[in-house]
């Protein structure tokens, strides 16, 4: 943490909203003593906050951030409800949108920001088939080793097989696998959280997206389908999902039975 003493005003936000808790004043001007380095999770939470852009850290320059604006609630629960899963796909994502939609999803919290997430993506139509190919081969060929609650999946990838339905891949267009260092505290989590963002922000931009749990089901089953995507052993694979330019549009949102929600004010028992 580097704090530019002409632009510090001493007013201690960047101590408060510390979560490790090691930013200490001194002189007037806050920092991290060297013996407490290591625990600086580099968060930028004290360079975010920081009303006079005095705070470097991890060698991030708070004029290189993006200005924040009010966020509008109402667009945001728009885009929530706008949200379908998409199983009619009507193109390939470029992929200057792709980077795009990367770089905002790349603000997903992270465990203690361990930030190790890889997001391994089939692109175009001819790897997807490649793809859907071995998949159904391989569930064909090693039905006997697929779980016996699973073995449905078996004869979904029959179905590609002998009348050309796609039911695991959707013809889509794209997939993105999203896997975390093992190591870290919630790897799971971690990267099922990525996603959603993924999920919530591409559909913003007309992307269509579905969780595809029957390829997760197939990466779990058979692990060696890891290898045809690169995704290293020391890896957790978080889950899978599909996507492509949108194929469809709603009119309106779906109508849900109100969710199970208990607030206590107090504990039971
Ligand atoms: C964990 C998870 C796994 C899913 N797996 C699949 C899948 O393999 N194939 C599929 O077509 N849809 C899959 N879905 C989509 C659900 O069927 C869908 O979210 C649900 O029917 C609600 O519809 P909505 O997403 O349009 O609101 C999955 C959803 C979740 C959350």
């Amino acid at each position: 943490m580097i704090v530019d003493p002409k632009k510090c005003t001493g007013c201690g936000l960047c101590i408060a909203d510390c979560p490790t808790r090691i930013i200490k004043m001194e002189n007037g001007i806050p920092g991290i003593k060297p013996e407490n380095d290591d625990e600086c999770i580099v968060c930028q939470h004290c360079l975010a906050i920081c009303p006079t852009a005095a705070v470097t850290v991890g060698g991030k320059l708070p004029a290189n951030s993006r200005a924040l604006e009010a966020v509008d609630a109402t667009a945001l629960e728009m885009a929530i409800l706008a949200r379908r899963s998409v199983r009619q796909f009507s193109g390939e994502v470029d992929e200057q949108t792709l980077r795009r939609v990367m770089d905002i999803v790349n603000h997903a919290p992270t465990a203690v920001n361990a930030r190790d997430l890889h997001f391994t993506i089939v692109s175009g139509m001819e790897a997807m088939a490649e793809l859907r190919k071995r998949t159904c081969e391989a569930l064909i060929k090693d039905a006997a080793r697929i779980d016996a609650s699973r073995q449905w999946i078996v004869s979904v990838a029959r179905l590609w097989l002998n009348r050309g339905v796609d039911g695991i891949f959707r013809n889509a267009p794209h997939i993105v696998v999203v896997s975390c260092g093992k190591e870290q505290v919630h790897p799971k989590v971690d990267s099922v959280i990525a996603l959603s963002y993924f999920d919530l922000y591409a559909s913003s931009l007309g992307i269509g997206t579905t969780w595809c749990g029957m390829f997760d089901t197939v990466l779990r089953q058979l692990p060696e389908s890891r290898s045809w995507l690169g995704i290293p052993d020391d890896h957790e694979i978080g889950y899978a999902m599909l996507f492509g330019k949108t194929g469809v549009r709603y009119a309106r949102a779906a109508q849900h039975s109100p969710a199970g929600v208990k607030i206590l004010k107090g504990l039971q028992n």
